[in-house]
């Protein structure tokens, strides 16, 4: 058995068990009910066929796939690679400055992309901070020959970063629409396969350039109490690891995940409670999505569909907090806090590498079975620039594992799997009341009403949320998972944003000062803009709550209390609801 398998097998009987002791018999799946029409209807309710439009392309798929935003249906058509000659300048978002993202190579010699064979030695990742010298010496000096290439070599290390602004910042469209549609790789389910693939190709180039085929990245361990801080190996400032465009007062800090720009370092008194929260927040997004990978992952976008929508996944959210803990902490946000720049800070390769292997951790505790089934994601392709000089396109369905490209994660603890009972027994009672705000929330804030259109809020506001069913049995949970929905987000355009989402009972008709769990957060990085400009980001975000309000004793009461705290950012929403979504009958 390989390594990883014998990995991803440990950690699925431990979460299981895990799972187990808290929740005595959750294993058998139910059924699901996704109905899906197959239209999609234009600004003026027509309704278009997209078989229609993309005829002619080979994307002729059966699949279908709800579109995000705005309620539409759409009959599926994968995303396609880029014509990589018709590349045209992109977007600043923060800055609004045209940026030059156009790659050194086009589709002309394009060939497909075939996976390495089985035989070939599995490249290992391993902990940033755990690296011995050696490791680290061969690693500088890979990336001191990736930054001394010719600078229009596709190797380079900034055409290499370049790659990030092109799929990003809109410098291509989408193949066969007009107007046209831009391609945007994140906020959806092509997050986690593009940036898959991305370093998969990053690794083997730095192999190459050292001549070590085993060669791995290694990976910026942030899930683990000893990897919450910035890795040494990236702060040495002679070394090409360096980059000066981070935040230097974060240096030596813990990571906080309920960080926003321009928090203070947290005191080294509160480091143990803010590992603590950080492990049970992991905890939480794993055992709240694990039967809905739409909500782990981002949910499904087809072609023809302008991203992002309101389509990300909290493992993508929880990544941008690390994106704008690490880059510089005043506008623009240069290099890791805004996309347009993330990749030239090679600190980008080793956070990525592990939100790739919480992906892979993800998908072992569902027994290895891939998270979507849609064509529409399997067949989704990308163009790189390959460790053999080829131009290759890839598919989603050529990275649903690390096995599948020879490369593992090496095993760790997963601290987080056990992090409930003790986040519980530190706030010392039944896992019950809440956590003490992060901000002070006024002792009695209003409850707050929407009206039609979204409001802005600056101060926390509390809501009074209705659930669609109470004391749901064992079945109807494995069934359809509980979610809260933050709809119609607005944010200005090229901002960075932070509201954090708590859940507590509404127990006899008052509100009591606690504000209960956190249950998730809407975190926004500079993206690309739309393609007519648009002036704000428009999105909406879903959390997992089922196990939430078990841990909150709130399963009886037909009403929630919501309170929303804003950390960052002119952010407006225009509603809040609960329902419940059916799951993969597979899993
Ligand atoms: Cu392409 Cu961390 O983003």
């Amino acid at each position: 058995m390989s390594l990883i398998a014998s990995f991803a097998l440990s950690a699925t009987f431990s979460y299981s068990h895990h799972i187990a002791t808290t929740q005595p018999s959750a294993s058998i799946a139910g059924r699901r009910v996704t109905a899906v029409s197959c239209e999609l209807k234009d600004e003026e309710n027509h309704v278009i066929d997209r078989r229609n439009v993309l005829l002619g392309l080979g994307g002729l798929y059966g699949a279908a796939a709800t579109l995000g935003g705005q309620n539409k249906k759409a009959i599926g058509a994968p995303v396609h690679a880029p014509e990589l000659s018709k590349c045209h300048l992109a977007e600043d978002s923060v800055t609004g400055e045209r940026v030059f993202c156009c790659l050194p190579y086009n589709e002309r010699d394009i060939v497909e992309f075939v996976p390495p064979p089985p035989y070939e030695p599995m490249r290992v990742r391993r902990p940033a901070h755990k690296l011995d010298p050696e490791y680290v010496a061969k690693f500088e000096e890979a990336v001191a020959r990736m930054k001394a290439l010719p600078p229009n070599d596709p190797w380079n290390f900034m055409q290499q970063a370049t790659i990030h602004c092109a799929y990003c910042n809109g410098a291509y469209d989408q193949v066969g629409f007009h107007p046209p549609v831009s391609l945007q790789v994140h906020g959806s389910w092509l997050f986690l396969p593009f940036h898959r693939l991305y370093l998969y190709f990053y690794e083997r180039i730095l192999g190459k350039l050292i001549g070590d085929p085993n060669f791995a990245l290694p990976y910026w361990n942030w899930d683990s109490p000893e990897g919450m801080r910035m890795p040494k190996i990236y702060l040495n400032p002679s070394s090409p690891l360096y980059n000066p465009m981070r935040n230097k007062s974060h240096y030596a800090a813990l990571f906080d995940y309920k960080y926003a720009v321009g928090d203070p370092n947290p005191e080294p008194s509160r480091e143990e409670h803010i590992i603590t929260h950080n492990l049970h927040h992991l905890h939480r997004l794993f055992k709240e999505s694990e039967r809905s990978p739409k909500l782990f992952m981002g949910k499904p976008v087809v072609a023809g569909e302008e991203v992002p929508s309101n389509a990300s996944g909290n493992l993508e959210n929880l990544h941008n907090i690390v994106h704008s803990w690490t880059g510089t902490s005043e506008e623009p946000y240069y290099d890791m806090g805004d996309f347009f720049t993330a990749a030239r800070d090679i600190v980008f390769f080793g956070h990525h590498a592990n939100v790739d292997r919480l992906w892979d951790i993800y998908n072992g505790f569902r027994g290895h079975i891939p998270e979507f089934k849609q064509e529409d994601w399997f067949e989704a392709s990308f163009i790189f620039y390959d460790e053999n000089r080829q131009v290759v396109r890839c598919k989603v369905k050529d990275c649903l594992t690390p096995q599948q490209l020879r490369y593992s994660y090496h095993p760790e603890n997963l601290p987080w799997l056990h992090a409930r009972q003790h986040y519980f027994r530190l706030k010392g009672k039944k896992p019950i009341a809440g956590e003490p705000a992060p901000l002070p929330v006024p002792a009695a804030p209003p409850i707050y009403e929407f009206g039609p259109e979204p409001k802005p809020f600056v101060e926390p506001i509390q809501v009074i949320v209705p659930r669609p069913k109470v004391s749901r049995t064992k079945f109807e949970k494995e069934a359809a998972t509980e979610i809260l929905v933050i709809e119609g987000i607005e944010v200005p355009f090229g901002a960075t944003a932070r509201f954090d989402v708590y859940v507590a009972k509404f127990l006899d008709g008052h509100i009591g000062p606690d504000i209960g769990e956190l249950a998730g957060s809407f975190v926004k990085i500079p993206h690309s803009k739309h393609k007519f400009h648009l002036l704000h980001h428009k999105s909406s975000l879903e959390l997992g709550i089922t196990s939430l309000l078990e841990d909150i004793e709130a399963d009886p009461l037909d009403k929630v209390v919501v309170t929303i705290l804003p950390r960052i950012g002119e952010v407006k929403i225009g509603g809040i609801h609960i329902e419940l979504v059916k799951v993969d009958p597979e899993y």
